[in-house]
């Protein structure tokens, strides 16, 4: 099966063609244009300006998607229809349903988050891995931080998640308190590993909150509140210091994810475990989730640098998914509803 997928949730536009090799997922086109260079004017993500963003980028990016492609070699358009900003997700799920309706194809509606995880059933080339099942899914992007455990592809069992606000909230907002552009995550980590690099001794030190407590739950705003408080009452907030603050919120931040993910592979022993979302992309987090993997002996998976952050691919690799178990492909499209949403 070969389908288009279209991803419009944020501040990223984008369009795929992809097709599955059994389980595995091989990308054939995957195009994104972003709003976030223009969103750093303003510290974050302003839905109006996003929205009126995706308006602007749609057709072109769904157009060089599926250039050289025949419309009738396409079996279905996927999409995915939340969670999101809502001017946004409208935009990717109303060209999905034009197109599935001219075309004559099934329209395939994908959860966001079902997405970041089918990632890592994308393959490039021989030597990338599926993960094996079960696994222990460490799933954290900006609105969402969770562990679940996936028995099989069709039973998902949640075994905790943050209280409060998101790892990758955490990161944007303590990184503008800081002093620290937008999106927060990867410039802390590139500020962190920078200072890491030079060799020089940690004198602040940060909470880690709920990390002894039982259970997977998490909690990132105490963490956010003690940066604040702390820039608050240093007053001279030079580089070197916002430098070892990005050092010390990075550690942090992947002590917190790794203290949970450590202990459901203790007590679920699974086949694997794997990482998904926009702070997957964190190399610290990446480092730490393999020596643990080594450690126990467990099959590690994180997706490639650009299937962690939003893309259209990995919408496409959960709607090929999705549309195999509801056997939608060779189905014609209901006016104005997805077949399977
Ligand atoms: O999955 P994603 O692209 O969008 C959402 O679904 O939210 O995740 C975006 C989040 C942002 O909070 C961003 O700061 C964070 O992922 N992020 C990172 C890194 N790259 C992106 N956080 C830590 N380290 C990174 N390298
Ligand atoms: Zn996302």
């Amino acid at each position: 099966m070969r389908i288009l997928a279209i991803e419009s949730t944020c501040d990223e536009t984008g369009a795929a063609v992809v097709e599955d090799i059994g389980k595995e997922v091989r990308v054939v086109s995957n195009e994104i244009a972003s709003s976030s260079k223009l969103q750093q004017k303003y510290g974050g993500v302003v839905p109006e300006v996003a929205a009126r963003e995706q308006i602007a980028a749609i057709i072109p990016v769904v157009r060089e998607a599926i250039k050289g492609i025949k419309t009738e070699d396409i079996d279905g358009v996927a999409v995915a229809s939340g969670p999101g900003l809502l001017g946004s997700l409208l935009i990717g799920v109303e060209t999905a349903k034009s197109l599935a309706w001219a075309w004559k194809k099934p329209l395939i509606g994908v959860n966001h988050m079902h997405g970041h995880v089918l990632a890592n059933w994308i393959v490039e080339n021989e030597e990338d891995e599926t993960p094996l099942l079960p696994a222990v899914a460490l799933v954290v992007s900006g609105g969402h931080t969770e562990l679940i455990l996936i028995k099989t592809m069709e039973e998902w069992v949640y075994l905790g998640g943050t209280r409060d606000d998101a790892a990758g909230e955490c990161f944007d907002k303590t990184a503008r308190i800081i002093g620290l552009g937008y999106p927060g995550g990867p410039m802390i980590a590139k500020v962190a590993e920078e200072w890491r690099g030079r060799g020089r001794t940690k004198t602040i030190k940060l909470p880690r909150p709920m990390i002894h407590e039982e259970g997977y739950d998490m909690s990132f705003s105490g963490l956010k509140a003690a940066v604040a408080k702390m820039a608050e009452e240093t007053k001279n907030k030079d580089k070197e210091w916002q430098e070892e603050m990005a050092d010390e919120i990075n550690q942090a931040v992947v002590d917190c994810l790794m203290a949970k993910t450590e202990r459901a592979a203790e007590a679920y022993k699974p086949k694997s475990i794997l990482a998904a979302g926009g702070v997957a992309a964190n190399i610290l987090l990446r480092k730490r989730l393999q020596i643990l993997g080594e450690e126990r002996r467990i099959k590690v998976s994180v997706p490639r640098i650009e299937y962690c952050t939003d893309n259209a691919a990995m919408i496409g690799a959960a709607g090929l998914l999705k549309g195999r178990e509801a056997d939608v492909f060779g189905m014609l499209p209901k006016p104005g509803m997805a077949v399977v949403d």
